[in-house]
This record gives C-alpha cells, sequence and structure tokens, in this order.
C-alpha cells in the first residue's frame, strides 16, 4: 500500500514509519519539516499534493497543549479528511490517548474532539488509542530532575513502548477501516511515583520524590485509573526495560 503518516518525524509517527516500510509497504512522511512532503495542518498546506495517490493515511500529528493542539489536532484533522476524501483516500487511522474521555483536563478533551472529528468525517476510519509513552515519562523525569526534584503523584499509568504501539497501529492499516476503536497499553500498571523511583534507580540522577496532590475531577479520575485499560491489548516492553536499552526521552508531551 501507498501509505502517508502525518508527524512521520515524531516519536509514534518515525516508528510507525518503520514498521510499515518493514512491512514492505510504500511510505509518506508529512510534516512540517519532513523534506519530500512538507504539509502543515494548522493551516491545510502542501495537503492535496501528499495525499495524492495515497491509500491510507496514519495520523501521528500532535500539538503542544494549548492552542496549538486544537489547531493541528481537530481543525488539523478535519482538513486532513476533506483532503484525504478529494483525494480519495480509503482509510484514516486516527490516533488518540487510552482513557481521554475519563480525565477532564484541556489537552486530553481536546483528543476527545479530535476522535469526534474522525467519526464524523467523510473517510473510513479507524482509531487506535495508546497509554502513555515510555519516552514521554522519561523527557517529564529528566526536565524535573534539572531542578533535583520528581513528581511522585501515586496514580497509576501503564505505560507503553511506541514501537509496539506502532506496530499495533500498522495492524490496524493493513486490516482495513474498522469504524472502530481499540485501545493498546503496556505491560504494568504502575503509580507516577513507582515510575519515578525507577527511572531515578536505572539513570543514577539525583533527585527527591515530591508528594502531589492533584485536586478536583481530573485528580478523582486519575486515582481511578482513568487513563489505564486492563481490558487493552498488550504490549511487552517494561519501563525498565526500555530505559535500560538507553532510548531517548521525548521532549514532547
Ligand atoms: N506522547 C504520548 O505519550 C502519547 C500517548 C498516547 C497517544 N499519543 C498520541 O500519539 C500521537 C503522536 O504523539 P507524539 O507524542 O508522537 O507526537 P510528537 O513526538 O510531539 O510529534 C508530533 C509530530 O507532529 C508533527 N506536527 C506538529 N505540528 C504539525 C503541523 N502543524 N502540521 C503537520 N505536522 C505537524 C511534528 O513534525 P513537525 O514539527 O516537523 O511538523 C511531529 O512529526 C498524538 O495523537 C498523541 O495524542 C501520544
Amino acid at each position: 500500500m501507498q501509505i502517508a503518516v502525518t508527524g512521520g518525524t515524531g516519536t509514534l509517527g518515525r516508528e510507525v514509519v518503520a514498521e510499515l516500510a518493514g512491512r514492505g509497504h510504500s511510505v509518506r512522511v508529512l510534516s512540517r519539516s519532513a523534506p519530500q512532503h512538507r504539509v502543515d495542518l494548522s493551516t491545510g498546506e502542501g495537503l492535496a499534493a501528499a495525499l495524492d495517490g495515497v491509500d491510507a493515511v496514519v495520523d501521528a500529528a500532535n500539538g503542544k497543549p494549548g492552542r496549538d493542539a486544537r489547531a493541528v489536532l481537530v481543525d488539523g484533522t478535519r482538513r486532513l479528511l476533506e483532503a484525504g476524501a478529494a483525494a480519495g483516500v480509503g482509510h484514516h487511522v486516527g490516533v488518540s490517548v487510552v482513557g481521554a474521555e475519563r480525565v477532564p483536563w484541556g489537552y486530553y478533551k481536546v483528543k476527545v474532539a479530535q476522535e469526534g472529528v474522525v467519526r464524523a468525517g467523510a473517510m473510513p476510519w479507524s482509531i487506535v488509542r495508546a497509554t502513555q509513552f515510555h519516552p514521554l515519562l522519561a523527557g517529564v523525569f529528566a526536565r524535573a530532575a534539572r531542578a533535583r526534584l520528581l513528581p511522585g503523584p501515586t496514580f497509576p499509568l501503564q505505560p507503553v513502548d511506541p514501537r509496539e504501539v506502532a506496530a499495533a497501529i500498522a495492524d490496524a492499516v493493513e486490516a482495513g477501516p474498522s469504524q472502530g476503536t481499540s485501545d493498546f497499553a503496556g505491560p504494568e500498571r504502575r503509580t507516577v511515583r513507582e515510575l519515578a523511583r525507577t527511572w531515578r534507580e536505572q539513570t543514577g540522577r539525583q533527585a527527591v520524590l515530591v508528594p502531589l496532590a492533584l485536586p478536583g475531577a481530573a485528580g478523582r479520575a486519575l486515582r481511578a485509573g482513568g487513563l489505564t485499560d486492563p481490558d487493552a491489548s498488550i504490549g511487552r516492553t517494561t519501563f525498565a526495560q526500555w530505559l535500560t536499552e538507553g532510548r531517548q526521552p521525548s521532549g514532547a508531551l
């Protein structure tokens, strides 16, 4: 298949590109900095040309929490779907976050709105939802540790290796439009505090764990395991194993 990956230069997108290419597909990388297929989802620039002759789109783009997130994820997805439908693309694979509808934070509200745009759009679709990526957590801990602190809230996460999410996305591409949503999560459900301890042990960095109380509805939802899913498809690589490989943290949220 000819497959376009928007955000194909990002943390997840580059793994999706590698996975699809490894399976023998022809892959186009679309982003603002992509060398061949430069597109901007917040304006629609470059989309028509980049989608010409494409069979399926994986949308792995992301925007920084705030205004940028809505411009890329909600309005940008609408532009992408319209351009895809006009180009005759047969399948849109969206990427979302496990439990986004359960945790009332701004970024997650944007992800729920983005899912709605995909469901209501003109293109046959599938959505793969993932839990937090190992490089995201490693990035959060590394930034906090610069001030010799580590956030230690006690809500659980189920972090996942983005390479395994990429394989689940490639499966979804090959299966064709499901008009449905599937969850993919990591093998362990652990509190952020436990994950921070693991990060500190494995990196040898000096930092003090700081208890963090999260108030309100979002705090309650997080403590209830809102970002985890025991019924999801489960990856194999734990956070500790991923850290052992010495892979790079992500700078983005
Ligand atoms: N990070 C996590 O833990 C996590 C967990 C679950 C689900 N997800 C979801 O996975 C997806 C990818 O997230 P990620 O963390 O891999 O993102 P990321 O590393 O921040 O990468 C974002 C990608 O989007 C591109 N991009 C940004 N603005 C753009 C624009 N205006 N037009 C076109 N491309 C643009 C970037 O490339 P340029 O800068 O070159 O444009 C980059 O390739 C998102 O849907 C996210 O919600 C993430």
